[in-house]
Parts: structure tokens; C-alpha cells; sequence
């Protein structure tokens, strides 16, 4: 059991990295941003909405599958729990703002526009900063004090409860650029299959969209 708490905290700790690496990207692109520049504010209104979807599934697949468990009365840990709701509601809220920026931005291409996404941005990085470390520092201990199997169950349910496409994009973004560790982590816990079919259904449009968004 200690493996699945491993397993799907390395899981956690790598998606925490891919939602990182691309919020760091997408404040530097927008720095970068020319007002009037209609195929990059498009490129980016569209890296975002997907961004969007894979950091909303993650949050939101936790409180489906992990919160209940780690959260049960029984392993007394509920106001951990809480703690980490009140996070992602701060997550929810800065996603909000920033998608309605980075919507508008790509119709109008303003300066206005992106300002306002350069806004929204601060605000989640403040809020998915603030609610990783918890985690990082957390999750393992809330884990441990839950019923095992419960844990493994609802790690294996966080992984699988997406539609084949999320699944396959999924794959790419977290996937993108590991190296070392890190890829040895990823690889020990996505089947080599599985990786193979991501890459050949996902793999270049994953690219041309990055590509288009912050090249
Ligand atoms: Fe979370």
C-alpha cells in the first residue's frame, strides 16, 4: 500500500510540476505579448482552455475520489480536508478570472486583454503555490492515517476517470520534458503502451498547439 501512496503522490508531485511549468510560461508569453498580435493571443487562448481542463480535472478528480477517503471522520483529519477545499476554491476562482481573460484576449488581442489575463494568472499561481506546498508537505500523512485500501482505490479512480482524449493529452503534458527522476517516476507508472498511443493520437497536436502558443 505504502507503494500506491508513493505512486500517487509521485503522480500529484509531477502534474504540480506540468501546472508550474506552464504557468510560468504563459505569464512570460504574455510579458512577451504584442497587443494586435491576433495569432498568438489566439494560440494562447487555446493553450489555456486546455491547461484549463487538465488542472480543473485534477483538482476536481480529487475531491471526487481522494477527499472523501482522506477526509473520512474515522482517519480524523476532516479539517485538513476542509483546508484543502478552501484551497481549490481559490484555484476555482483564479481559473475563473484568467479564463474569462484569456477568452476575451483571444478575440480582441488587446493590451487590455492581457493585462487582465497577466492578472488572473498572478492570482492562481498565488492560490496553486500556496495549495501544492500544502499538499506536498501533507498528503502523504493524510494518506497513511486513511484505510489503505480505500487510498489505492481512489488513486487508481483519479487516473482513469477522464475521457480518452483528456487521458491521451494528459500523458503529453505531464510527460513533457521530464528527464532523470522524474522520468523514471512517469514511466514506472504509465505503461509503455499506453505512453505509445498517447504520443501517436496526442502527440503532435500537443506539440503544434505549444508551438503556436509560446515559441
Ligand atoms: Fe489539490
Amino acid at each position: 500500500m505504502a507503494d500506491m501512496i508513493t505512486k500517487g503522490e509521485t503522480m500529484n508531485r509531477l502534474i504540480h510540476r506540468a501546472v508550474r511549468r506552464d504557468l510560468a510560461r504563459f505569464t512570460d508569453a504574455l510579458q512577451r505579448f504584442t497587443p494586435g498580435d491576433r495569432a498568438r493571443a489566439t494560440a494562447l487562448a487555446d493553450a489555456f482552455s486546455r491547461f484549463d481542463t487538465m488542472l480543473t480535472h485534477h483538482h476536481e478528480g480529487e475531491e471526487r475520489n481522494l477527499w472523501p477517503v482522506i477526509g473520512d471522520p474515522g482517519a480524523g483529519h476532516v479539517d485538513d480536508v476542509a483546508g484543502l477545499t478552501t484551497e481549490h476554491e481559490s484555484i476555482v476562482a483564479g481559473l475563473a478570472t484568467s479564463r474569462d481573460a484569456f477568452g476575451r484576449l483571444g478575440t480582441s488581442a488587446s493590451a487590455a486583454d492581457a493585462g487582465a489575463a497577466t492578472a488572473g494568472l498572478a492570482q492562481l499561481r498565488e492560490a496553486a503555490e500556496t495549495h501544492f506546498a500544502h499538499e506536498e508537505s501533507e498528503m502523504r500523512e493524510l494518506c497513511e492515517a486513511a484505510d489503505p485500501a480505500a487510498v489505492g482505490a481512489a488513486f487508481k479512480k483519479m487516473g482513469r476517470d477522464a475521457s480518452p482524449a483528456e487521458g491521451m493529452w494528459f500523458m503529453q503534458w505531464v510527460g513533457e520534458g521530464l528527464s532523470g527522476q522524474d522520468a523514471a517516476a512517469f514511466n514506472a507508472t504509465i505503461p509503455a503502451p499506453v505512453r505509445m498511443i498517447s504520443k501517436v493520437v496526442a502527440g503532435r497536436r500537443y506539440a503544434k498547439v505549444q508551438r503556436a502558443a509560446w515559441s
